[in-house]
């Protein structure tokens, strides 16, 4: 079983919604960043975190998200804030504890990937 497997479906849409519905906009120190609402993010999110996990399908179908990023200048900071804010909707999650510090580790080497700038 993959990770996909474990955590399924109905929690990587659950998780995505609470990071940026209920964390994400009430963090000011990256809200900014996002000018067009959250929907289209979400929904893309939803999309990548399912291939990231390992759900079946082509790898090569999977969005270039460092170049997508790229008009938007994330430091170390902006990476960390992003991954703290993701372990914040991680904890609301009802997840086995193990699965929620693996993902959460994984993240935060994601979000490290991202950094494009150094302020
Ligand atoms: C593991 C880390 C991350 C993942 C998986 C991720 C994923 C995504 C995805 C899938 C999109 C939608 C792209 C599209 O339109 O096709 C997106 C958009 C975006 N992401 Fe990230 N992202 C990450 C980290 C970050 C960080 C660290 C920041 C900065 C704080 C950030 C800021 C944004 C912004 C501003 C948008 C666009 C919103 C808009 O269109 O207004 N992301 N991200």
């Amino acid at each position: 079983m993959n990770l996909y497997d474990q955590i399924g479906d109905e929690k990587i849409d659950l998780l995505i919604d609470i990071l940026y519905d209920e964390i994400i906009a009430n963090d000011d120190r990256i809200n900014i960043l996002f000018h067009n609402g959250f929907e289209k993010v979400k929904m893309e999110q939803k999309r990548f975190f399912r291939m990231y996990l390992g759900a079946p399908g082509n790898i090569f179908s999977m969005p270039n998200l460092k170049q997508k990023h790229y008009i938007f200048p994330i430091s170390a900071k902006e990476a960390r804030y992003w991954a703290e804010d993701f372990e914040k909707a991680l904890e609301k999650l009802e997840l086995d504890e193990t699965l929620k510090q693996f993902l959460a580790q994984k993240i935060r080497t994601l979000a490290s990937q991202m950094i494009n700038t150094v302020k």
